[in-house]
């Protein structure tokens, strides 16, 4: 430690006396060494090198000095304070350190624990994808129209032109509702045939019902379960989800119908997507067809390319979605409508079946179980 520096007469300052200062150095320095975290540490800095700090202080001193004696207390000063700001910086790292250490034991998350949190409900894949196909229609003006699952025959069948002894009547597709006590029950003479109610084999009574509750123009999207006797198996369910359209108004045509279902599959599967239509019958349509869009996957690139073989469509280029036509005037007149003045077009595909293509679902099944191991990678959404 050196001496009293007689050069500092005729201005001997308390402040800048070695000792002083080599004092205020080794409190900060113990201080700081003594910070046990940094709330601590930001105490010690403030006390030992902010503005009111004894360094400061006696670094603000300096200026009264003699010119011979301000190069000696500044190197002195400056000296002290780089070591406390030194020691401070350390601490400070230091402190850090231990503390992310620290919150990583602290806050670990054993992720193999079992969670008790119950997890949030979600609707099926089969109801969000039954929406998505109904929004595109109701961004063009459809309504969303709904009909009962147990259905009169005479909704289901006859208003539809599917006259009694068409094969889609028999018991093969249908199951027949009676009550108790009906032909058919137990020792009730008659067969359940003849109850005159069915589970609806499709939506088109929908098209019935909305028809003769509304005046045209009818613009309706009628989404729905429907029933048919298959058993279930990877291809078939006797539970299904139908999407079926309806329109009806002066001048409809054909070109309507065949721009309508463009615009759905371009909306559903992408640009470039379109469909086309083959020769097809439906008691209910006239014209009918079958209707199929180009695979959205190849877009037709892989038929006759055995090198690149396409699994969605199975290098067949189209896949095949559904019926479609111009509503035959009979059901038109059958819901009171003037086939003269009105026409319309219509179609409908299954749900399921469309689920199965767009996202390789290979077993139906899967789609009716309600496993949820099926479901969750589809999402939450709710
Ligand atoms: N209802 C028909 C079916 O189940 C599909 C269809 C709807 C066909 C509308 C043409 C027009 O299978």
């Amino acid at each position: 430690m050196s001496a009293p520096n007689k050069s500092y007469d005729p201005v001997e300052v308390e402040a800048l006396k070695p000792e002083v200062i080599d004092r205020a150095k080794d409190e900060a320095l113990a201080a700081v060494a003594a910070a046990g975290d940094l709330e601590a540490l930001r105490e010690v800095k403030a006390a030992h090198a902010g503005d009111r700090s004894p360094l400061a202080l006696a670094n603000r001193e300096i200026g009264a000095l003699p010119p011979h004696a301000k190069a000696d207390a500044g190197k002195r000063v400056g000296q002290a304070r780089g070591a406390v700001s030194q020691a401070l910086k350390q601490r400070q790292e230091e402190l850090e350190r231990e503390r992310d250490e620290r919150v990583l034991v602290e806050e670990a998350v054993d992720v193999t624990l079992p969670y008790d949190r119950l997890p949030a409900g979600a609707r099926h894949p089969l109801t969000t994808f039954s929406e998505r196909v109904e929004d595109v229609f109701v961004a063009m003006g459809y309504a969303v129209a709904e009909g009962p699952e147990t259905e009169a025959e005479w909704f289901n069948f006859d208003a539809l032109n599917i006259g009694p002894d068409h094969p889609a009547r028999t018991m093969q597709d249908t199951f027949f509702v009676r009550g108790p006590g009906e032909p058919g029950d137990g020792d009730a003479p008659g067969s359940a045939e003849d109850s005159g109610v069915v589970l609806r084999t499709h939506t088109s009574p929908v098209q019935i019902r909305t028809l003769l509750d509304r005046e045209p123009p009818v613009y309706v999207i009628c989404p729905g379960r429907v029933f048919r006797t298959d058993e279930l198996d990877a291809t078939h369910t006797p539970v299904f989800t139908q999407v079926e359209l309806l329109a009806v108004d002066e001048g409809l045509t054909m070109a309507d119908l065949k721009g309508t279902l463009d615009h759905m599959v371009r909306e559903l599967f992408g640009e470039g997507v379109h469909t086309r239509l083959r020769p097809n019958y439906f008691p209910f349509t006239e014209p009918s067809a079958e209707m199929d869009m180009v695979c959205y996957r190849c877009h037709g690139a892989s038929v006759g390319d055995p090198d690149n073989p396409c699994r969605t469509c199975s290098s067949e280029g189209w896949i095949e979605l559904g019926g479609c036509g111009m509503v035959n005037p009979r059901v038109l007149t059958a819901c009171g409508v003037d086939p003269e003045r009105y026409s319309g077009f219509a179609f409908g595909f299954g749900i399921e079946r469309m689920m199965m293509f767009r996202h390789n679902v290979e077993d139906m099944r899967d789609m009716v179980e309600g496993d949820v191991r099926f479901t969750r990678p589809f999402g939450m959404e709710i």
